[in-house]
Parts: C-alpha cells; structure tokens; sequence
C-alpha cells in the first residue's frame, strides 16, 4: 500500500479539537500529512494565517510526520506541486456531507489523479466548527473542551480588550512615564 502523503486542507480560523483529532487520526494512515491553511480566503479571517500557522505548529509539536504549510489559488495544484497521492477532509455529520461532496467531485473534476479521503473525528466533536468557536468565544461564552487550550487562550488575547493595551505598550509607556511625573511634581 502507497501511504504517500495526504494535504489536509482548510480555513483553521481557529483550530479546534475536531481539527486536531483528525490530524492525530491521518497522522496514523499516512506517511507524511501536510495541514495547509488557505491564505486567500474571501472571508475576513479572526486569526491572521501567521497566527493559524504559529498555532498549528505548537499543536502538532508531538506529530513527527506532520508538517504545516499555507496555500493559495486552487488546493489540487498546490496539491500536485506536493506531490500528494490525496486530500483528507472531515466529515461530522450528515450536514457536511452535501458541501464535501461537492467539493470532492469538483477537486477530482480539476485533476482526476487525486482522491479525497474522508474521515470522523471523535463524535464528542461532532457539533464543533470554528464558526460556532468564533461565535461563542465573541459573545463571551467558554469554549473549554472545544478547542486546544494554546487556542483558548489565544481567543482570550483577542477577545479581551485589555489585550489591546497590552499590545501597545512602546507608545503608551512614555506617556504614562510622563503623567506620573507630572503628577509626582505636583505632590512635593
Ligand atoms: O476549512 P474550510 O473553510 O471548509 O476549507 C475549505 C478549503 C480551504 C479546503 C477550500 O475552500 C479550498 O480548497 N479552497 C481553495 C480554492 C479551491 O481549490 N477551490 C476549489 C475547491 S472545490
């Protein structure tokens, strides 16, 4: 048996347990598993590709014959540039199946010489995407469990407006600087 190399393809935005789930299940089937991130989404993304990839990395840290890469224009060319002998997509539920196909018949369509790969994650992550993970994590609920806890606690970064002030601390820094002098110089 050919166990190549397999993409798994997809947005990542974020990663969540599903995701990696199937990636510890591929990473078991083939000899080398690329997860590539598309950089040219339409949608505009939570996370920055940079910051998907820099997740990613930290969470396939323990997968030796996983690698993450990024993609752009169309999946089955990068694919072949790869030399990929497939694509591994999850499937969860029913609901998936009609856009998987879809995709599938039109990837095979593109080039004929590359089969797609369907597999389940566990079924305790049967109801999580990233889009409800965003939805949830902004309308500040927990998302505990449904992500990978590098993730968590990068959407807590995100979410929480302090992080902002933290992000800027070169510019603001003088200025507190300042005022606390003023403030001191007014004391004495
Ligand atoms: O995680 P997603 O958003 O469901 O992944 C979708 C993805 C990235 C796999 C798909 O949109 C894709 O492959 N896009 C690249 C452009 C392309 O090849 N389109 C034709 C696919 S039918």
């Amino acid at each position: 048996m050919n166990r190549g190399l397999a993409i798994y393809p997809g947005s990542f935005d974020p990663p969540t347990n599903g995701h990696l789930d199937l990636m510890e299940r591929g990473a078991k089937i083939f000899e080398e598993l690329v997860v590539a991130i598309l950089r040219n989404s339409e949608k505009s993304p939570m996370f920055s590709v940079a910051e998907r990839l820099e997740m990613l990395r930290a969470l396939t840290g323990h997968l030796d014959n996983v690698r993450i890469d990024t993609f752009d224009g169309l999946m089955v060319e990068y694919a072949k540039s790869m030399e990929a002998i497939c694509i591994l997509r999850g499937i969860r539920a029913i609901s998936d199946y009609e856009y998987e196909l879809q995709m599938a018949l039109m990837n095979r369509k593109l080039e004929p010489t590359l089969e797609t790969v369907f597999m389940m994650p566990a079924d305790k992550y049967s109801y999580v995407s990233s889009r409800l993970v965003r939805e949830v994590a902004q309308a500040g609920g927990p998302v505990k469990g449904l992500v990978p806890e590098i993730v968590e606690q990068r959407l807590r970064e995100k979410l929480d407006p302090a992080y902002k002030f933290r992000d800027e601390p070169k510019e603001i820094v003088p200025e507190i600087v300042a005022g606390r002098e003023k403030k001191r110089k007014k004391r004495a």
